[in-house]
């Protein structure tokens, strides 16, 4: 005999009727799904805001969203699993999980709820910490380990990081420092402190940036702002290459591939339970912290979508649910 199902509560979730400026993001109670064998339901602590979130909602993304509504916003969480499938292996009852939803199913799902059913498969144990702080880091760490892969990123690599102080770049400064890789930065002014502390070489002012000194001096180039591409290429040497994970780099990606030179590649963040894992280990062993630039309850989500389409300052938005 089949058993009753179980009746799921509902809870606070964010959602938008129709593309539109942060305004339309409404807190709705939604029933939380019943979780499938291979799932996990997690109690939110908090999840972060990335400019695909924004662009998602500004109906920017639709060839990603469809245009279906109701849709959810919210990529990367942290929090606790409350609720195990019946075969998922390695988590458990009370652990404390963060993860990345991936961006396949952008607008469909969202972890700007207080609670969430998820895939099993994009979560894993989180490490010690602040948990609401530590919903920085999936989706920007796993962007930049995964840039890193791409450029061959080891122990001796001298690499050039634009956007350093952001979001991505903040991330990508320190896990380019836990490799081993000697960093150098285009950042504005403000942010020198910031990346002095986080062991940078050297920093140069996006207004004066030494080109002709910077010719053909780096193993690795990651850009995380689309801007001055060309340019940016030109620094790399003659074995070496770049990434840019700005959609403004995808045109020069497909370019680069057709012309002599150092080859350019658009990297674009796929979920990694492993990568998430050795975030983890970079956070336990002291290499990796998040930078928090804002925390904005989940009820006033919409002021944390508008400062980052506001577009400047340094590490990331978080929106507090617990
Ligand atoms: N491909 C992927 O998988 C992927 C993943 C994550 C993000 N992204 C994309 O990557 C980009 C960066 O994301 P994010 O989350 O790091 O954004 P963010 O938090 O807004 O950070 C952007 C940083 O870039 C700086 N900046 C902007 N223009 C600059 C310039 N010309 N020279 C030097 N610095 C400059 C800004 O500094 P100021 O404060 O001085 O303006 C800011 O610190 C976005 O376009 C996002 O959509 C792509």
């Amino acid at each position: 005999m089949q058993e009753p199902s179980r009746r799921r509560e509902e809870v606070p979730t964010v959602e938008y009727q129709a593309f539109g400026p942060p305004a339309v993001l409404q807190v709705i109670p939604v029933a939380v799904p019943t979780p499938g064998p291979h799932d996990v339901v997690v109690t939110v602590a908090a999840c972060s805001v990335n400019r695909l979130d924004t662009a998602a909602r500004a109906g920017r993304q639709k060839f990603l969203t469809g245009r279906r509504m109701p849709q959810r916003t919210g990529l990367d969480f942290s929090g606790t699993i409350v609720e195990v499938g019946s075969h998922v292996e390695g988590l458990r009852e009370g652990q404390r999980v963060w993860g990345f939803l991936g961006t396949q199913h952008l607008g469909a799902h969202g972890a700007a709820a207080v609670q969430i059913t998820v895939d099993a498969g994009l979560v894993a144990p989180a490490p010690s910490g602040n948990l609401t702080d530590l919903a920085a880091l999936p989706l920007a760490g796993l962007t930049a380990g995964q840039a890193f892969d791409r450029l061959g990123v080891g122990s001796g690599s001298r690499i050039l990081i634009t956007g350093a102080a952001g979001g991505v770049g903040s991330v990508a400064v320190q896990m380019a420092r836990a490799r081993g890789a000697v960093v150098d930065t285009i950042a504005a002014p403000r942010y020198a402190d910031l990346l002095q502390r986080q062991g940078v070489a050297s920093r140069c002012d996006p207004h004066a940036i030494p080109w002709t000194r910077m010719t053909g001096q780096y193993q690795a180039v990651l850009d995380t702002t689309g801007a001055h591409l060309w340019k940016l290429r030109r620094c790399v040497a003659r074995t070496g290459a770049m990434v840019t994970i700005s959609p403004a780099g995808l045109p020069m990606s497909f370019l680069s591939s057709i012309m002599p030179g150092p080859s350019v590649s658009f990297v674009s963040v796929r979920p990694s339970r492993d990568g998430l894992s050795a975030l983890a280990d970079l956070v336990e062993t002291g290499r990796l912290t998040p930078i928090i630039r804002a925390r904005f309850p989940l009820a006033d989500i919409a002021s944390a979508h508008a400062m980052v389409e506001g577009g400047h300052g340094e590490g990331k938005v978080i929106v507090d649910v617990s």
